[in-house]
């Protein structure tokens, strides 16, 4: 396995980052750690969590997952692993406005409140990466900058990250760093994947130019690119089941991923992945891992069967021919041009 750096950091992960956002959720605890452990097993070094997990997010039910991770990660030598997590505000305040209100108060307050939940779940003295959810609309970055440099100077954190930001807001955070002195992000965790190729828009250019690794996540479009949704009943079982969940993020999900657009694509792409003898979600996260702006992608899986598919795109090489005919789904149904 060809492991990679993110951005400029010592940090050296595996291609397939494990996202553990369903676990406490959709997973009970037998099913988490039989997942996590069969991907530790495969060589997977990197665990990518957040304080609000699992989804979707319930007063009752925050912080679940990083316990479940710390609980299973307290088994292992710490060494061997790259512990990834996110903070969104305050786990604590998801459901009391006006204190936090929206996407908010990702301030010096809450970021150090944030970490001290982290370490205290996850059963670590450290964290390898911490990452910001998604920018905040309100606090100026420098003081996010400056509270997140504060947790690498005193160890809590090793390295930073940021999550679900443009190239301006991402390049603005690295300007204010470099220019203060402090930590800088050196990755950004946004939606990619062959049915989201926006990325590729100006954040690559972003990330090339500045040596910022992406880390892809949902590179299965939650599971849409699997191709068990290009089946009329499924379809439309799923998509009201997400479309009843009281998280907007999973009914977003379901109305930019499941649509007559994306499963006439998908049926493209699991044409080629037969013509390939490959399963279509094994194309989804070889596709996704192929650039070299990319340190790991983020996926998920719903047991270990699932699993499989992901493991098989570790050391999974697509050739140019196939990389154009993808290019042709996308041209062709996702994004027409003139
Ligand atoms: N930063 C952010 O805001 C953000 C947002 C989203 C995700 N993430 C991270 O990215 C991780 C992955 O996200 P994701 O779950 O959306 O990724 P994904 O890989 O696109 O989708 C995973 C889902 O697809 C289905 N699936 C997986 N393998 C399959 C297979 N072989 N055959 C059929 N279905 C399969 C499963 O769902 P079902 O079986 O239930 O269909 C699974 O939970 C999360 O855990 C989290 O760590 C971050």
């Amino acid at each position: 396995m060809e492991y990679r750096y993110i951005g400029r950091s010592g940090l050296r992960v595996s291609p397939i980052c494990l996202g553990t956002m369903t676990f406490g959720s959709v997973c009970n605890k037998q099913e988490a750690f039989s997942i996590m452990d069969k991907a530790y097993d495969a060589g997977i070094n990197f665990f990518d969590t957040a304080e609000v997990y699992p989804v979707p997010p319930k007063a009752e039910t925050v912080g679940i997952t990083e316990e479940l991770v710390g609980e299973w990660l307290s088994g292992k030598p710490r060494d061997s692993l790259i512990i990834a997590t996110k903070v969104a505000g305050a786990a604590s305040g998801w459901f009391v406005p006006p204190v936090r209100a929206g996407l908010t108060a990702i301030d010096s307050h809450h970021i150090i409140k944030g970490v001290e939940g982290s370490l205290r779940r996850l059963k670590c003295d450290y964290i390898d990466l911490y990452q910001m959810h998604w920018p905040d609309t309100i606090v100026p970055r420098d003081e996010s900058m400056e509270a997140f440099d504060r947790l690498v100077r005193s160890g809590k954190v090793r390295y930073l990250g940021t999550s679900n930001d443009t190239a301006y807001g991402t390049t603005k955070s690295n300007m204010i760093a470099k220019f203060k002195g402090y930590k800088r992000f050196e990755s950004i965790q946004n939606n990619f994947s062959l049915l989201n190729r926006r990325f590729l828009d100006e954040m690559a250019e972003m990330c090339i130019s500045e040596k910022i690794s992406l880390l892809p996540y949902s590179p299965m479009a939650g599971g849409v690119l699997s191709g068990k949704y290009n089946v009329e009943d499924n379809v439309s079982a799923r998509f009201n089941e997400y479309r009843a969940s009281e998280d907007p993020r999973i009914q977003a999900m379901a109305d930019r991923f499941l649509n007559h657009k994306t499963l006439a694509a998908t049926q493209r792409y699991m044409q080629i992945a037969e013509y390939l003898g490959i399963s279509t979600a094994t194309l989804a996260v070889a596709w996704s891992k192929q650039f070299s702006f990319v340190a790991s992608t983020i996926i998920g899986a719903r047991n270990k069967e699932q699993l499989d598919d992901s493991l098989a795109a570790i050391d999974l090489t697509l050739s140019d021919d196939i990389l154009k005919r993808c290019d042709s789904v996308h041209a062709d149904i996702l994004y027409p041009m003139g």
